[in-house]
């Protein structure tokens, strides 16, 4: 089944016995607990022997309609949504070193909070991780032979820069050494690039972002391989971060519209992008559809043809004041922290996403002041560059 078929179906429509009406879209159930006939039941669904409800912590039916969605978009084992990207973030770690070296090898390009998950939330907890330039092969070979990790941490397309490390050769080298690949997903989507296919073990996603994509969400998930979709579920059934069900329900109607607008949004980026690159104002576009791009063949080797995502950097022609300057003047883009809604918005790395990153930090990622963050919407691309062009000339 096609992407586009899954979105509208998986998940949905359960049978609900002989001549009982089926809801053609899964309902919010707000329940805490679920109450069987006979206690016998109970037992057995506690027990896991027979399929059902038992504990809103462990499991609801908005929530398994979801799941099921999500791990059927990245062709996965099973899906866990939770109630943040971060959390989702913490989960998969979690998951990876539950019976492994408490060492993470991790991309030094990474949003920042998971930076500060890393480095804040973690290591008091015994969790060392090693930054590496994971777009250089190489060297992730290297840091994976001599720090021996348990788990390594990548997103598809890095934030802000848009680079992009070989997953699958990444994969192959995590695989030999006995860790798992965690691969945040995020910026790419499952109607791009599927990290599971590529060998990834864990895929997480910002929910928040295109998947939800209407601006009206919180929420994260991660879809497992079979052979970490055990531990994963028995810890969230123990410290249960899940998803609430109207954010679960939300996220599916979401969801059915997400791979027609991944295709608007990236053919809008495409334009964008161009449009870019020619104007005087603008100092240097980074974007995935470059031929000149760092990682260019790993882009074309990884991502379908025409298709580069949504998300532009750019540096303007000044610094933080230009910066500012110019954001103010946006009338259509939205000056919000956040990626992936229907309407475009426009992020301030370091006010917002790489915040408590120190300015050598910034520096030390290629992160300059002049650096600006778009996410492309759904609008005609004619207004969103209008906007643009009027914000840069000022
Ligand atoms: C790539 C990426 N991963 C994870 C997150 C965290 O997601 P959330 O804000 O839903 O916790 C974000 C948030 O911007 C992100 O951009």
């Amino acid at each position: 089944m096609k992407i586009n078929t899954k979105a509208v179906h998986v998940g949905d429509r359960k049978p609900q016995g002989p001549n009982v009406a089926v809801p053609v879209t899964t309902p919010i159930y707000t329940a805490s607990s679920y109450a069987y006939e006979s206690l016998e039941t109970t037992d057995k669904v506690f027990a896991g022997e027979v399929d059902g409800y038992a504990y809103a912590r462990y499991d609801n039916p908005t929530n398994h309609a979801l799941d099921e969605l999500c791990a059927a978009l990245e062709n996965g084992h099973g899906a866990l949504t939770c109630g943040s990207g971060m959390s989702a973030l913490e989960m998969a770690i979690k998951t990876a070193l539950i019976d492994r070296r408490k060492k993470v090898v991790a991309a030094n390009a990474l949003y920042g909070a998971t930076i500060n998950l890393l480095l804040k939330v973690l290591e008091p907890f015994g969790v060392e991780t090693t930054f590496v330039d994971i777009c250089d092969t190489e060297k992730v070979a290297a840091a994976i032979a001599e720090e021996q990790p348990g788990a390594v941490l990548m997103e598809t397309v890095s934030n802000p820069l848009l680079r992009v490390g070989a997953i699958d050769k990444i994969a192959a080298l995590t695989r030999q050494a006995n860790a798992a690949l965690i691969v945040d997903n995020t910026f790419t989507t499952p109607a791009l690039v599927r990290p599971l296919e590529l060998g990834a073990n864990l895929v997480v996603h910002s929910l928040t972002k295109y998947l939800a994509g209407h601006g009206d969400v919180m929420g994260g998930l991660i879809v497992s391989d079979e052979q970490h979709f055990n531990a994963l579920r028995t810890l969230s059934k123990t410290y249960g971060p899940i998803l609430g069900p109207f954010e679960a329900y939300l996220t599916m109607r979401g969801i059915k519209t997400f791979p027609l607008r991944m295709e608007r949004q990236c053919a809008n980026a495409i334009a964008v992008a161009k449009f870019l690159r020619a104007h005087s104002h603008v100092d240097r576009v980074y974007f995935t559809d470059d031929p000149a791009h760092p990682d260019a063949a790993t882009i074309a080797r990884l991502f379908p043809q025409g298709q580069y995502g949504a998300m532009i950097s750019f540096d303007l022609k000044g610094g933080r004041d230009e910066a500012f300057a110019f954001m103010n003047r946006l009338k259509l883009v939205v000056k919000a922290t956040s990626l992936g809604d229907v309407h475009s918005m426009m992020l301030y790395p370091p006010i917002s996403s790489h915040r408590d990153l120190s300015p050598k930090q910034r520096e030390r990622m290629g992160i300059k002041d002049s650096l600006v963050r778009l996410s492309v919407g759904i609008e005609a691309v004619e207004d969103i560059c209008a906007d643009l062009d009027q914000a840069l000339r000022g």
